[in-house]
């Protein structure tokens, strides 16, 4: 579930603003991006993908990527994201090099996140998104999750990283540098000790992060049924697709307890 989140991000942040190119375009599914080292172990999360797309084969690779981040965060406790569906599919990757390496720090997590055209507040708003899951010593190298209760969305990501090193829970090089400068610590203190502010700035920090490059169109066919209309073609593909990732959701969640 939480690889879903990780997985709709590295869809989304190849996205480069000057060229237009890369984004949450679903090119991920290609075998020469998945392989990225960056996708180490990705593959599973867009196998579930597969899986779901078979039920319900009009959703974009684009949009199911997408969705299934916003329903990950949301059924583990956190805020609702605007979704709106459309994205196209490419089937054109861009090259290896484009999402953060989590060994730098302050200047490199400027210049990727920059490039694909977000502000200093989504960066450390995004960041947050390690509230959920962890990190694997076979796909990254590191290990260990970065909060006590790595299924729950809420603002423990922050809370963690200003009491610094803790036993059992991790500080990449990349969080560390959100303390290091004091744009970035501005917003991690103040997430810290409000998470309605943290849970209301990621809800539109993924809502852009997820809409790079797309501009919702206004013009989706409508499902009419008796001349009343029941609902936007696309916006029925999503609910259905969301409806069957939930449902398998559920079903992780059973066998984890
Ligand atoms: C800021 C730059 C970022 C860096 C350098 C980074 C780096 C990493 C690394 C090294 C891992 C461990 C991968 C593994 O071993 O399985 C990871 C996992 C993860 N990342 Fe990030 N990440 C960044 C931003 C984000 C963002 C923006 C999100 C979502 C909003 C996100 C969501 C996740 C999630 C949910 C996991 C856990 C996946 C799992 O449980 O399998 N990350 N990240």
């Amino acid at each position: 579930m939480t690889i879903g989140l990780n997985g709709r991000w590295h869809d989304a942040g190849t996205y480069d603003v000057n060229t237009k190119t890369g984004g949450p375009n679903g090119s991920i599914r290609n075998e020469e991006e998945y392989t990225h080292g960056a996708n180490s172990g990705l593959k599973i999360a867009l196998d579930f993908c597969e899986q779901v797309k078979s039920k319900c084969p009009k959703i974009t690779y684009a949009d199911l990527y997408q969705l299934a981040g916003v329903v990950a965060v949301e059924v583990t406790g956190g805020p609702t994201i605007n979704f709106v569906p459309g994205r196209k599919d490419s089937s054109a990757s861009p090259n290896e090099g484009r999402l953060p390496d989590a060994k730098k720090g302050v200047l490199h997590l400027r210049e990727v996140f920059y490039r694909m055209g977000l502000s200093d507040k989504v960066i450390v708003a995004l960041s947050g998104g390690h509230t959920l899951g962890r990190a694997h010593p076979e796909r990254s190298g590191f290990g260990c999750p970065w909060t006590k209760e790595p299924l729950k969305f809420d603002n423990s990501y922050f809370v963690e990283l200003l009491k610094g090193e803790s036993e059992g829970l991790l500080k990449l090089p990349t969080d560390t540098a959100l303390l290091e400068d004091p744009e970035f610590r501005r917003h991690v203190e103040q997430y810290a000790k409000d998470e309605d502010a943290f849970f209301k700035d990621y809800a539109e920090s993924h809502k852009k992060l997820s809409e790079l490059g797309f501009t919702p169109s206004s013009g989706s066919k409508p499902i009419v049924k008796d001349g009343t209309v029941l609902a936007q073609s696309a916006v029925g593909v999503a609910v259905a697709s969301a409806v069957v990732i939930l449902s398998y959701l559920y079903e992780v969640r059973k066998k984890m307890k």
